[in-house]
Formats: C-alpha cells, sequence, structure tokens
C-alpha cells in the first residue's frame, strides 16, 4: 500500500452522498414487497466450485474477474472460496440446501448484494458493486418472467427513472438443446469469416461462441448481420413461451425492443434473457440491470427439478443516471428534536433526552456553553423543535418547546410533553 486510499475500482459512499442511496434502498425493499419478495441474505464468499459451475467456465466473471481467496493449506484446494461476483448462484445454493422446494412455490425472494468482479474501473463498472436482486423459484410459466421484469420496471420508474429514459432489450435463449443447435450453425458460419473477426472473438470462436454475438466490435457487429438467429431455430414450446412474455409486457404497456443478439455474460440462462439499458452520458447505452430464467441451473448443482427466473439491477448505476438525469427525490425531512439545558438543569434535560429515545424521537443533544450555541448547532443538524429546560422551568415543572422553523414558543406543563410532541409530529 504505497498511499492511504482506497483499492482500486472501490468507492467510499459518505454521508453526504447516502441520501439517493437510502432512496433506492427503501424503493427496492418497497417493491420486493409490493410483488411478494421476502428478503433474503447469503454470504459475501462462497466456494469457488459454486460460481464456476453456475456461472460457467469460459464466461469473463469467472475466467478473469474471479476474486480467489487465498486458500489456505488446511482447508484443502477444492475447498477455495471466491468473493461473490453475483447474488443468484448463493441464493440459488441457499435454496437447494435449505430445501426450500419444499416451502409453498413460487418462493419469491430479494437481497441487496454486494458483488466483486475484478473489471476494468470505469465509470458505472467498478470492482465492488451492488445489485437489487430478485429470485423466483418454482414457476415455470412466461409470467413468472414477465412478473420479474414488470418489478424492474416498477422499481426503476418508481426510483425516479423517467420511463422516457429506459430500454428493455428482450430475447429468448430457447433450451440447451436449441442453443446447442444453434451455436453449430453459428460456429460453421463464423468460421468462414474467422479472419474477420476482433482478436477477442477469435478466441471465442473455441471458447464462448454464443458470445461473440455480444461484441461491441463495429466489424464483429457487421459480420454478425447476417449471422443466422436463434429464435429461428425454436421449437414449438421455446416459441410459445417467449411468445407470451411479450404478450403480458404488451398488455402492461412495457415497450421493449427485441434483440437477438442479447446472450448475457453468464451461462446459466435459458428461455426469456433481459437487459433494462439507459441511453447514459454521451449516449452510450449501459445495462442499469438484466436476468432471465435459469431453468437447469437448480438441478445443475444438484437441486430439485425446480425452474427459476430472477433479475440484478445494479445501484451503481442507477444512483449515477439519477445524478446525471438530476432526479433527486423529495426526502421527509426527519422529525429531530434537541433538548437545550445549562449546567443547573442537565440532570433534566438527560432524563428527557432519555425518554424522548424511548418514545422513538430522533434527538440531538449538546452540552456546549449557553442556549445559543445549543440552538445553533441543533439548527444545523436540521431539528425541528427544541425543547429549552432553564431554571424557571425546572422550578415550575414546565418545558419551553420553540419551533425552529418559525421561532415560535410556548411554555407547557413537563406532563403534557409526549402528547405535545405526537400531535407536533403528525403536523
Ligand atoms: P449481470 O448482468 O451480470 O447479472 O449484472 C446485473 C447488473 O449489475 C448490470 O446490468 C449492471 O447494472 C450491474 N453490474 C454488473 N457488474 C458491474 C460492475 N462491475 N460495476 C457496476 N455495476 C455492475 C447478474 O449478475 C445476474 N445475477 C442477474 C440475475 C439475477 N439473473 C437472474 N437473477
Amino acid at each position: 500500500m504505497s498511499q492511504l486510499q482506497s483499492p482500486r475500482g472501490t468507492r467510499d459512499i459518505l454521508p453526504d452522498q447516502q441520501g439517493l442511496w437510502q432512496h433506492v434502498y427503501k424503493v427496492g425493499a418497497q417493491v420486493a414487497d409490493q410483488f411478494g419478495f421476502a428478503p433474503i441474505k447469503t454470504p459475501h464468499y462462497e466456494y469457488a466450485s459454486l460460481f464456476q459451475r453456475s456461472i460457467g467456465a469460459g464466461t469473463d466473471v469467472i475466467d478473469k474477474e474471479l476474486f480467489l481467496l487465498k486458500h489456505r493449506q488446511e482447508e484443502g484446494e477444492e475447498n477455495q472460496y471466491a468473493l461473490r461476483p453475483e447474488g443468484t448462484a448463493g441464493i440459488v445454493r441457499a435454496f437447494i440446501e435449505h430445501g426450500l422446494h419444499l416451502k409453498p412455490q413460487p418462493y419469491k425472494v430479494y437481497s441487496f448484494v454486494t458483488n466483486f468482479r475484478y473489471d476494468r474501473p470505469q465509470k458505472g463498472r467498478y470492482r465492488e458493486h451492488t445489485q437489487f436482486d430478485l429470485e423466483l423459484f418454482g414457476d415455470t410459466s412466461p409470467f413468472a418472467d414477465a412478473w420479474i421484469i414488470l418489478a424492474g420496471w416498477q422499481f426503476l420508474t418508481s426510483v425516479g427513472l423517467p420511463a422516457q429514459e429506459l430500454e428493455l432489450q428482450l430475447n429468448s435463449l430457447g433450451t440447451s438443446a436449441e442453443r446447442s443447435a444453434y451455436i453449430e450453425k453459428l460456429k460453421e458460419f463464423l468460421q468462414e469469416h474467422q479472419t474477420e473477426l476482433s482478436p477477442d472473438s477469435q478466441v471465442r470462436l473455441t471458447s464462448n461462441p454464443l458470445r461473440i454475438l455480444d461484441s461491441k466490435d463495429q466489424k464483429d457487429q457487421q459480420l454478425l448481420d447476417n449471422a443466422p438467429i436463434l429464435t429461428d431455430a425454436f421449437g414449438q414450446t421455446s416459441k410459445e413461451h417467449f411468445e407470451a412474455v411479450q404478450s403480458y409486457l404488451q398488455t402492461w404497456d412495457i415497450p421493449y425492443n427485441l434483440n437477438p443478439r442479447l446472450v448475457r455474460g453468464l451461462d446459466y440462462y435459458c428461455h426469456t434473457a433481459f437487459e433494462f439499458t439507459t441511453k447514459g452520458a454521451g449516449g452510450q447505452q449501459s445495462a442499469l440491470g438484466g436476468g432471465g430464467r435459469y431453468d437447469g441451473l437448480i438441478t445443475a448443482l444438484g437441486g430439485p427439478d425446480v425452474g427459476g427466473t430472477g433479475l440484478g439491477i445494479g445501484i451503481d448505476r442507477v444512483v449515477e443516471e439519477l445524478e446525471r438525469l438530476n432526479q433527486y427525490p423529495v426526502m421527509d425531512a426527519p422529525f429531530r428534536i434537541a433538548v437545550i439545558s445549562n449546567p443547573a438543569t442537565r440532570t433534566e434535560a438527560l432524563k428527557t433526552l432519555k425518554q424522548l429515545i424511548e418514545h422513538g424521537y430522533a434527538v440531538t443533544f449538546s452540552e456546549k456553553e449557553g442556549f445559543g450555541s445549543q440552538l445553533k448547532q441543533a439548527d444545523r443538524q436540521g431539528t425541528t423543535l427544541a425543547i429549552l429546560i432553564g431554571e424557571e422551568e425546572l422550578a415550575q415543572n414546565t418545558v419551553t418547546i420553540k419551533n425552529l422553523a418559525n421561532a415560535e414558543q410556548s411554555t407547557i406543563q413537563k406532563s403534557d410533553l409526549l402528547a405535545h410532541l405526537k400531535q407536533a409530529r403528525q403536523l
């Protein structure tokens, strides 16, 4: 460590930057509740093999970005840990481990997950990021996919992102058999143009050909204009599933673009795959979130034959987008009370302070000399009311209440204080 600074690709979110973050967390929890998702928390690290088996070798997330923890001799190499790069694998592991398929289905959970990916840091791309993650188990219907997308849409618009700034990219990846057959066709097509492909795509031609569809390279994209299309190779069931998802979205007026090149960076998806994007600064597309169906994943990890579908929305990017669009929510100012005293009345003031805390009020207190400086400090801390206890109040069993917004004040019996505050809080 040459300098005292946070590690590359990580950030501190200081108290004065917390407003939007807390707002986004709050809306996330509300929307999850609206849609029937219960909170879950899983560890920040898991056995590395869990991620390898679910996200898939050959993906960037596993091959290039996984934070492997140096394993201890006594743990054995097969027990190596990794910081989680995403939330789904750990939640699926918990679903299997705790036999949650025996609970009433569909089983719906949400989590705010902090993830770690050894990415090249840039705006919107960090080595530590947070996602709002929704997972729905035990329902293989198109409705479940549409329900997840609706929840994501509701979250993004409720946090304050204008609907016209959002785009939903939609694709279907079919079944694994359909995908395998398609990959062969795609490979055949690309092999004919191998030398024209970007170096990255040439490597992927053997490691993960489907991901070439996702290439940002312009020449690759031109080539792909003539490539075979995955959904063209679908059987009846996959076609119907995809059409049904679209029909729900149409009923709900959620606009979407069919994007046959959307393949996602994680290998566990089948059928529905989607991303919410925004034009972002400089008109550059940026993915705010994404998800899809992952029916084979639970069995692949040794669990029951239960389907799953879910979504992860990047909170870091959502916050940056709200800032860019100047969408600051109106926050409720907390109802905070200051207790003002002098050395002679301090004991009484401290007792009052404790009483207020016990009744759930936000408080502030200072032992500064003089009412004036205590009131000034209270004002700086966004206090609504000040309770003044001087010698006269102490002698007469009263308190003086001062409204810091308009400087109005009145003296009341101490025994009436709580009733008075209750009324004031409701105004
Ligand atoms: P993902 O597309 O890899 O999906 O990530 C979801 C979102 O997390 C991205 O769209 C982006 O907003 C945010 N994100 C990803 N990486 C970074 C990064 N390095 N820095 C900042 N933000 C980032 C998943 O992770 C899946 N687990 C989603 C899912 C849940 N699918 C089914 N269930």
